[in-house]
C-alpha cells in the first residue's frame, strides 16, 4: 500500500499508473500519521498538490524525525524555486509536478530504494519501533562491565537479533579493543549531527563486528569525551532504538551526565558485582543513588562476576548487603582476558566454558525470552553455537521484555 495525502478521495485513480501499488487516500495529516502509526512497514506517502505547502512541509519535517526511512514525495501543480528550496529543507525525498506521472513514477521507485535501505539499516527488515535498551553498569572500575556487555552484545548479534553494543566510557572506553576493531567514526562524530539525526547519520557512526554486532565506539582521544553533551547520547540512543532490537550500554566507573542519560533511557540496568567489600560497597552505594534518581527498582539485575574467586566474602553475604538476589553467577577464568586479546568475545569462542554458559543463560532468560511479546515465526534457528548452555528454548529476537517488566 502507499499512501496518498489529498483532499480529493477519487485521486488515487490519477496516480494509479505511476505508483505500482494500491493507494489509499487519507484527508489529513493526523490520518496520514495515524496510517503510519498501524502500518510500520509502509515506506512511501505521496503529498498531493493541492495540501498546502506549510502543512506539507510541517509533516515532512515530524516524518523524518519519527520515521525517517519513510519518503515522503511532494506534488505541485507548478515546480517553483522557493518551492523546492523550502521542500528540500523540510526533508521530502522528491518534489514531482502532479502531471508528470512518469517522473512520479520513477520517483517513487528511487525513494522506495532508499527507504528499504535506510529501514534494513540494521540488518534487514523492518524498523523495530520499540528496541529495548539493555545497560551495564557498576560505579567500579575493573569489576567487568566491558567484558560482559561485549559477550552479551555478541552472543544476541548471533542469534539474529538486531543488536547495537554503544561504548559510552566516552574518555577510556574499550569495546573498540576487546573487539579489535578499528572504528572509522565514533560517538563524537554524532555532535555535528546533533538536533537531525537520523537512521543514515547513525549508520555513518557503526563498525560491525564479525558476530552481527553493530557497535557505536568510544572516541580514541579522551579529550574529545567533554564535548559530547548528553542530548547527543540521548538522540543516538532514540534513534538507535527505532532500528535495533537491543541496544546495548556499557558505561564508565561513574555516575556521568551521559550515564544519567542513558539511565533515564534504559529498560533493563545489569548491575556488575564481585566478591569484594569495597566493590559490595560501592554497589550498595550505586543503589542507594539509583533510588534517589528515581530510577525503577523493577528495572534492576544483578551478575555476579568472578563468582567463584576465594576472597572470604560469599555470595549469600553479597545478596544481604544488597538486597537483591544474584541472576547469574559468572566464574573467573584466564580464558576471558585471553579471549580479550582475539578479539573474539569468550561466549562465541569457546561456547562450552562456564563462563559463556552463564552468560548465555543470563541473556536467553532475561533478554532474549524475558517477555511475553514472543512471536514464534519469527524464532531463531536455536543455539547457534552449538552449545548446551543452560539454554532451554530456541532463540528468537522477537521475544522482547516488556518496559518495565517485573523480572
Ligand atoms: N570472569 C572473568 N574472569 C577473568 N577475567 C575477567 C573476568 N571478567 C573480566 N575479566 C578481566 O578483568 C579486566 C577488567 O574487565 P572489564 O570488563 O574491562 O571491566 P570494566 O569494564 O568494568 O572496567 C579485563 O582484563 C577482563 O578481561
Ligand atoms: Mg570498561
Amino acid at each position: 500500500m502507499t499512501i496518498l495525502w489529498d483532499g480529493d478521495p477519487a485521486a488515487a485513480e490519477t496516480y494509479h499508473f505511476a505508483v505500482s501499488d494500491r493507494i489509499e487516500v487519507f484527508g489529513a495529516a493526523r490520518t496520514v500519521t495515524r496510517a503510519l502509526a498501524t502500518n510500520p512497514d509502509e515506506l512511501l506517502v505521496i503529498v498531493g498538490p493541492d495540501v498546502g505547502l506549510q502543512a506539507a512541509s510541517s509533516f515532512a519535517e515530524q516524518i523524518r524525525i519519527e520515521r525517517p526511512e519513510v519518503s515522503v514525495i511532494l506534488l505541485r501543480r507548478r515546480l517553483e524555486v522557493a518551492v523546492l528550496a523550502q521542500a528540500l529543507r523540510a526533508g521530502f525525498r522528491e518534489v514531482i509536478a502532479s502531471d508528470d506521472l512518469t517522473s512520479l513514477s520513477s520517483a517513487c521507485q528511487r525513494s522506495l530504494e532508499i527507504s528499504r535501505h535506510l529501514a534494513g539499516i540494521a540488518g534487514g527488515g523492518a524498523p523495530v519501533v520499540d528496541g529495548k535498551v539493555v545497560m551495564v553498569f557498576n560505579a567500579k572500575g575493573g569489576c567487568g562491565k566491558t567484558t560482559i556487555a561485549t559477550n552479551l552484545g555478541a552472543y544476541m548479534a548471533s542469534t539474529g537479533a538486531r543488536v547495537l553494543l554503544v561504548d559510552l566510557d566516552l574518555a577510556f572506553g574499550d569495546v573498540a579493543i576487546s573487539l579489535q576493531l578499528r572504528p572509522a567514526a565514533s560517538v563524537g562524530d554524532l555532535v555535528a549531527m546533533s538536533g537531525h539525526l537520523d537512521a543514515q547519520g547513525l549508520a555513518s557512526v557503526v563498525t560491525r563486528h564479525d558476530s552481527g554486532l553493530h557497535t557505536v565506539c568510544a572516541p580514541s582521544q579522551p579529550r574529545d569525551a567533554d564535548g559530547i553533551p548528553g542530548t547527543t547520547v540521548a538522540e543516538m540512543l532514540r534513534v538507535a532504538r527505532r532500528f535495533y532490537d537491543f541496544v546495548v550500554v556499557d558505561t564508565p566507573p561513574a555516575f556521568s551526565e551521559h550515564v544519567l542519560v542513558a539511565l533515564d533511557m534504559c529498560d533493563l540496568l545489569v548491575l556488575i558485582a564481585t566478591l569484594d567489600i569495597p566493590a559490595v560497597k560501592n554497589l550498595r552505594l550505586t543503589l542507594d543513588t539509583l533510588d534517589q534518581l528515581g530510577h525503577p527498582r523493577d528495572g534492576r539485575i544483578v551478575i555476579l562476576n568472578r563468582s567463584d574467586a576465594k576472597v572470604g566474602l560469599n555470595t549469600e553475604d553479597v545478596v544481604a548487603a544488597i538486597k537483591l538476589p544474584i541472576a547469574a553467577m559468572v566464574p573467573s577464568s584466564p580464558h576471558v582476558p585471553a579471549s580479550v586479546n582475539r578479539g573474539v568475545p569468550i561466549i562465541l569462542d569457546e561456547p562450552k566454558h562456564p563462563v559463556s554458559q552463564a552468560l548465555r543463560a543470563f541473556a536467553e532468560k532475561h533478554i532474549l525470552n524475558a517477555s511475553a511479546l514472543s512471536n514464534p515465526e519469527s524464532a531463531g534457528s536455536g543455539d547457534p553455537m552449538g552449545g548446551d548452555g543452560g539454554s532451554p528454548e530456541p532463540s528468537t529476537h522477537r521475544r522482547l521484555f516488556r518496559r518495565g517488566a517485573k523480572l
